[in-house]
C-alpha cells in the first residue's frame, strides 16, 4: 500500500558525526538537525513562521465537505490535536432486529460503506497522512473505533510514523445488548492516542487527570456511559445522528491532551461533540463534516454552548508549581528537632533526625527521608514525605503535614496541600 509522504518537519537528529554551522546567524551556531536548522535563530524563525500560519487559519468553524479534500486546504503544522471518529466500516450484514422484531437503529449510512478492506485502508491512510501534516510537531492524534476498524487504523498509524502513546478502552456502562446471543455483548470502543512522532513533547495534563480521578493516577480503561437522555440530539423524536459520542469522553480527551486556546481538529465532525466540548473548555476547534444536515446540526449545537468563563475553573495547578519545601526547613523552623524519631505507618522502621535534615537508623544506615525510606524497603524510590510519621500529642502525624503548614504560612497562594 502506498502512503502519502509525510512532511519532514520533525526529521530531527542530534548533531551527527560532523559539525555544520548555521548560515542564518553571524555567530557560529552548530546545526542540530538534518534540515540544517540550528537550535537558536532557526528555532525562533520556525516558531514565528508557525505562529503566522496558525494565526491565518480560521478557527471555530464547521467546514462542510469531504475531509480528504478539505484537509489539503489547511496549512501544515496548524493544529495542536486531532480527534477523529471516522467511519467504522461496520460489517453487520443485514438488518439487525431485537427479539420483538423491532429494528435496531444501528449505523447503515452510506458514509460507513466501503467496497473492501483495501478501500477502507486507502481512505484511512489518506486522511491520517493529511492529519499528520496539519499537526504541529508536538501535536497528537486520538482516533476512536471498534473491533471492525481499530486494528487497521493502528497499523496505518504506525506505518505513517505516528508514535502510539496509549490505547484507551472506553468501557460503556450501558452498552447495547447482543440481540442474537451468538457473541459477547460488545461493551467497549478503543481509542488510540498517538504523538505525531517519536521523541516529541506531546501535551499530557497528568495532574488534571489525577484530579478528575479522585487523586489517583488515571488508568487507560475509562468507564463512561454512552450518549443518552437530554444530551442525545433528536430530530422528530429520532436520533439526529447515529453515532453521537458522549461529551464526557471528549472532555476527558481534551482535558488530558490539550491546553486552553489550543486548536483541535475533528475531520469527522458528525453532530459536533468535539466542537461543543472544545468551546466549553475554551479550546478552539475546526470541524469537517461532509453531510450538510449534520454540519448544520453541529453548528447549531456548538453555537448554543456557553464557554466556561473563569480561567480559574479550567486550571489544574501542577504539583511542581508548588513552592519547594526541603525537609531541612522543618528543622530550621523548629517544627521537627534533631533527635526526633520518625517511623513508617506500621512502625516497621524507625530513624532519628540529624541536625542536617538527614536520617539515621540504630543500625547506622543513613540518608535523606526519601533515600533511606527506599533503602529500608528495598525499593528503587520512596516519597519520604508520605512515608515517615512523627508522634505529636499522642498521635502519629505524617511529616507532609508540616510541609503544608509552612506553605500555608509562607506561601498563602499555594496552601491547598498535595
Ligand atoms: C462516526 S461519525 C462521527 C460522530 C461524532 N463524533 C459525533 O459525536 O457526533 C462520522 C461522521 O463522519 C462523516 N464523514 C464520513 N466520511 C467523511 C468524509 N470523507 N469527510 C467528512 N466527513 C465524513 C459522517 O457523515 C459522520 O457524520
Amino acid at each position: 500500500m502506498e502512503f502519502a509522504n509525510a512532511p519532514s518537519l520533525d526529521n530531527q537528529s542530534s548533531a551527527g558525526l560532523y559539525t555544520r554551522y548555521c548560515d542564518g546567524k553571524k555567530s557560529r551556531t552548530p546545526v542540530v538537525d538534518l534540515r540544517g536548522l540550528c537550535s537558536s535563530c532557526c528555532v525562533v524563525n520556525t516558531l514565528k513562521e508557525m505562529e503566522k500560519r496558525v494565526a491565518g487559519v480560521k478557527k471555530n468553524i464547521v467546514i462542510e465537505g469531504n475531509c480528504l479534500e478539505e484537509l489539503k486546504k489547511l496549512p501544515a503544522a496548524c493544529v495542536d490535536l486531532v480527534f477523529a471518529d471516522p467511519p467504522y466500516n461496520l460489517q453487520l450484514g443485514g438488518n439487525l432486529t431485537r427479539p420483538d422484531h423491532s429494528a435496531v437503529d444501528g449505523v447503515d449510512d452510506a458514509w460507513d460503506k466501503f467496497d473492501s478492506f483495501a478501500a477502507y485502508d486507502q481512505f484511512s491512510a489518506a486522511w491520517l497522512a493529511e492529519a499528520r501534516r496539519v499537526l504541529k510537531p508536538d501535536g497528537a492524534l486520538w482516533v476512536i473505533g471498534s473491533y471492525h476498524n481499530i486494528y487497521r487504523l493502528g497499523r496505518i498509524l504506525q506505518d505513517l510514523d505516528f508514535w502510539i502513546l496509549n490505547d484507551v478502552v472506553w468501557r460503556k456502562t450501558n452498552p447495547m445488548p447482543n440481540f442474537r446471543g451468538r457473541r459477547f455483548t460488545n461493551a467497549h470502543e478503543t481509542l488510540i492516542w498517538a504523538a505525531r512522532s517519536q521523541n516529541t513533547r506531546h501535551t499530557f495534563n497528568y495532574e488534571a487527570m489525577k484530579a478528575l480521578n479522585d487523586d489517583v493516577q488515571m488508568r487507560s480503561d475509562w468507564e463512561l456511559p454512552i450518549c443518552t437522555g437530554a444530551e442525545r440530539l433528536k430530530t422528530d423524536g429520532r436520533k439526529a445522528h447515529p453515532t453521537q459520542k458522549p461529551e464526557s469522553l471528549l472532555a476527558r480527551v481534551l482535558l488530558a491532551s490539550t491546553n486552553r486556546s489550543d486548536v483541535v481538529l475533528d475531520p469527522f465532525f458528525g453532530s459536533g461533540t468535539t466542537g461543543a466540548v472544545a468551546r466549553r473548555l475554551n479550546r478552539h476547534f475546526i470541524g469537517i463534516e461532509q453531510d450538510p444536515a449534520y454540519a448544520a446540526l453541529a453548528r447549531e449545537r456548538v453555537d448554543a454552548v456557553t464557554p466556561i468563563a473563569s480561567p480559574d475553573l479550567l486550571a489544574t495547578e501542577p504539583k511542581r508549581a508548588k513552592p519547594k519545601v526541603p525537609f531541612g526547613s522543618l528543622i530550621e523552623r523548629g517544627l521537627i528537632k534533631p533527635g526526633d524519631v520518625l517511623f513508617d505507618t506500621r512502625k516497621r522502621f524507625t530513624a532519628r533526625v540529624r541536625a542536617d535534615g538527614s536520617l539515621v537508623t540504630d543500625g547506622k544506615e543513613s540518608g535523606s527521608i526519601h533515600s533511606l525510606g527506599a533503602k529500608l524497603q528495598s525499593l528503587p524510590s520512596c516519597n519520604g514525605w508520605t512515608f515517615w510519621h512523627i508522634s505529636r500529642g499522642g498521635k502519629d502525624v505524617l511529616i507532609d503535614s508540616f510541609r503544608d503548614q509552612i506553605r500555608a504560612a509562607e506561601h498563602p497562594a499555594h496552601n491547598s496541600g498535595d
